[in-house]
């Protein structure tokens, strides 16, 4: 058969199966879009659910399952959101975006931005934005503005702006305040639904400004309402000591330290959060910098997936809350990891790695290296 065959043969085997489908699309029912909403698309979301044997063995949740967040397309959950909220600011004629960013955000608004051909403008904390984010926000073309005063700081400044609007320069803000962001991001829970034929039981995830969160227990909520699925999980929230407002008694120590977790002082979502703590009978909880980044180490080593150090607080704060026999071991548990670890190449440097060997190019050399 000739090449051409067998690739006229695979596409047509593709069209049966059905290609790829779009975010938008499929969840359609689920979302505010009309006939004027552009059905746009960098392949975002339907990430994959992968049930972690070895570690929750080691934890003591042999039903831990982790919804890989960094295959999105700019590498985080971010885009479900941005994807949402770039194609009604296009439905409305918008031709520039902007956002405050601890960098994910900014990653993704550059990039849905630079295909809906407009201008981003992203305001980060300086010197607290890790080097893929940077990079990614740049090779897309966005304007970087660096900004002092943490992330509060920064979405504080991007409020303002849009609140008076220039008519010069007409601008659409695209942080979780948006709501269409939330509207998308909550598609993630609609797929652990069905990945799991049901919902888990308990859904674990790392908070910042608590958008996710919010947006994640709307999801499992609308699917209950429709009657898709039966129940809804009790939520887990881990914010990074230190950072921890929506704890009780912990109060923003150094809201300046580079992130290991994302480090927000006041979160936009945090009421809401708190309400999906509640309605679901959960907590939110802080977790140490040291426990995120055991875990962080041990998802790459045990599990081959390697997360962003802020999306191992899920992991971190279950293997403790399942340490202090808070978690039944027979439960399902969902941890979100929201970004992948290739966003951090200076932390995977420092706390991952194990040094590289040296040989000459022999299969003596080799074996000489690894000590045989
Ligand atoms: N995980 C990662 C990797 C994040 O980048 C963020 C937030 C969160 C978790 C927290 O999510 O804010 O919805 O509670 N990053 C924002 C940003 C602040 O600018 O990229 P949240």
């Amino acid at each position: 058969m000739r090449m051409s065959d067998v690739l006229r043969q695979l596409r047509q085997q593709h069209a049966l199966a059905g290609a790829r489908p779009r975010l938008l699309e499929r969840f359609e029912a689920f979302l505010p879009i009309t006939d004027a909403t552009p059905l746009i698309s960098l392949g975002e979301g339907f990430t994959p659910l992968v049930h972690a044997r070895t570690l929750g063995r080691a934890i003591g949740c042999p039903q831990l399952h982790l919804k890989i967040e960094g295959q999105n397309p700019t590498g985080s959950f971010k885009d479900r959101g941005m994807v949402l909220a770039v194609a009604k600011a296009m439905e409305d004629g918008s031709r520039a975006l902007v956002c405050a960013s601890t960098g994910n955000t900014a990653a993704s608004a550059a990039a849905y931005g630079a295909h809906a051909g407009m201008d981003v403008i992203v305001v980060l904390p300086r010197g607290q934005v890790a080097m893929g984010k940077l990079l990614q926000a740049l090779a897309a073309g966005a304007r970087v503005i660096a900004v002092d005063g943490g992330f509060d700081g920064a979405l504080r400044a991007v409020r303002e702006l849009v609140h008076d609007p220039d008519p010069a320069h007409p601008i659409t803000l695209v942080n979780s305040v948006n709501p269409f962001r939330l509207e998308g991001q909550k598609t993630a829970a609609f797929e652990v639904c069905e990945d799991l034929g049901g919902a888990p039981d308990y859904l674990a995830i790392p908070v910042g400004n608590a958008g996710n969160i919010t947006a994640y227990w709307q999801g499992f909520c609308e699917y209950r309402a429709a009657g898709l699925v039966e129940t809804a999980p009790v939520m887990l929230g881990f914010q990074a000591e230190g950072a921890a407002p929506l704890v009780t008694g912990r109060t923003v120590a150094d809201p300046q330290t580079v992130a290991t977790a994302i480090r927000i002082g006041d979160p936009a979502s945090g009421a809401r959060a708190l309400r999906a703590r509640d309605e679901s009978g959960g907590r939110i909880e802080a977790v140490s910098d040291e426990e995120i980044l055991d875990a962080y180490r041990d998802l790459a080593r045990y599990e081959g997936i390697f997360c962003e150090p802020a999306s191992a607080a899920s992991v971190a704060g279950v293997r403790k809350l399942a340490a202090e026999g808070a978690i039944d071991p027979g439960t399902t548990i969902v941890c979100v990891l929201t970004g992948h670890g290739l966003k951090d190449p200076e932390t995977a440097k420092r706390e991952a790695i194990s040094p590289t060997l040296e040989s000459e190019p022999t299969a003596d050399g080799i074996r000489r290296a690894l000590g045989w």
